[in-house]
């Protein structure tokens, strides 16, 4: 019993060496990661590690509101293309919902992680729904099955990325899924990471050119919400994956 004891431990320990050795920092002020309707924490195959989003007994952690009608589902495919974390959980929603994550004050990737499945028994062609963060609509009516569809793409997975500006004031960042009349919501993971001041969104003396229209430009003030359509790396020779964005904003 002792013995076992011991050996318990010391496998304890070496897991938990190799956890901290693998493990991607988080180069920037905050990360999260949330993995939907999973119980357990679990790491991701770029050693990113997700938590689940059953509990929420730290402060610091993000926290489950208004949890009234949602639930923990698994996928009911099996899919070779989509991995385990945080594909294969989601939370379902039949009514208005909202994560809060506590954050300071500044631009925020906000990335929505997606798998059109079935769960408890609802096709995925039944999920409508619009998304909100901080009184800006992400997507209304949306449909992850349609839209992945759509994109004729082996993968049959879908992420999306916003970039939020969190004024000085505000300390929660509120992530609202509500479902349209007589469908249902889902989430399979939720990525939240802190930018630099003025990457993208920056002081109104400088506005944004257009590389092939100099006579055009934009100016984004910190009331605009941004969502990537494509992200291309100039002059790159090859796609470079978010765990090798050297900024640590984890951006493909
Ligand atoms: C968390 O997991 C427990 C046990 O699996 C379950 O009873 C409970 O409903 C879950 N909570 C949420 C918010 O999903
Ligand atoms: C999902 O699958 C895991 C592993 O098989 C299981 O432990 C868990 O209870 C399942 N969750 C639900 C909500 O069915
Ligand atoms: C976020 O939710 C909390 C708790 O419901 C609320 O007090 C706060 O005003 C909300 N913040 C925003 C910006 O909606
Ligand atoms: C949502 O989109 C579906 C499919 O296009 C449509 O049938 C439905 O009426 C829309 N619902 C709302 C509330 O716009
Ligand atoms: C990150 O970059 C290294 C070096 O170029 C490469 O070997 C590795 O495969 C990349 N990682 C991912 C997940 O793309």
């Amino acid at each position: 019993m002792h013995s076992l004891a011991i050996c318990l431990l010391f496998f304890h320990l070496l897991f938990s060496t190799i956890a901290i050795e693998t493990q991607q920092p988080c180069k920037s002020t905050e990360c999260y990661l949330l993995n939907c309707g999973s119980s357990s924490n679990l790491k991701s195959s770029d050693n990113r590690y997700w938590e689940g989003d059953n509990h929420s007994s730290f402060s610091d952690q993000p926290k489950i509101l208004e949890a009234g009608s949602s639930s923990a589902s698994n996928a009911s495919e099996k899919d070779p293309f989509v991995p385990q974390v945080p594909f294969m959980t989601a939370r379902i929603f039949l009514s208005k919902f909202t994560y809060s994550f506590p954050v300071t004050s500044g631009q925020k990737f906000i990335r929505l992680y997606f798998y059109p499945a079935t769960y408890s028994g609802h096709a995925k062609s039944q999920f409508f729904f619009s998304i909100t963060a901080n009184g800006f609509t992400l997507t209304k009516n949306f449909s992850a099955y349609l839209t992945a569809s759509a994109m004729n793409s082996p993968n049959p997975t879908l992420e999306k990325e916003f970039i939020v500006n969190m004024p000085k004031n505000e300390r929660l960042l509120n992530i609202t899924f509500n479902p349209s009349p007589s469908s249902y919501a889902f989430i399979n993971g939720i990525e939240v990471v802190s930018m630099p001041e003025n990457l993208y969104l920056g002081p109104i003396d400088k506005p944004i050119v257009f590389v092939n229209n100099m006579e055009t430009s934009i100016q984004l003030d910190m009331g605009t919400a941004l969502e990537t359509v494509y992200r291309v790396s100039v002059g790159g020779g090859q796609m470079i994956s978010g765990v090798n964005d050297t900024a640590g904003m984890f951006r493909t």
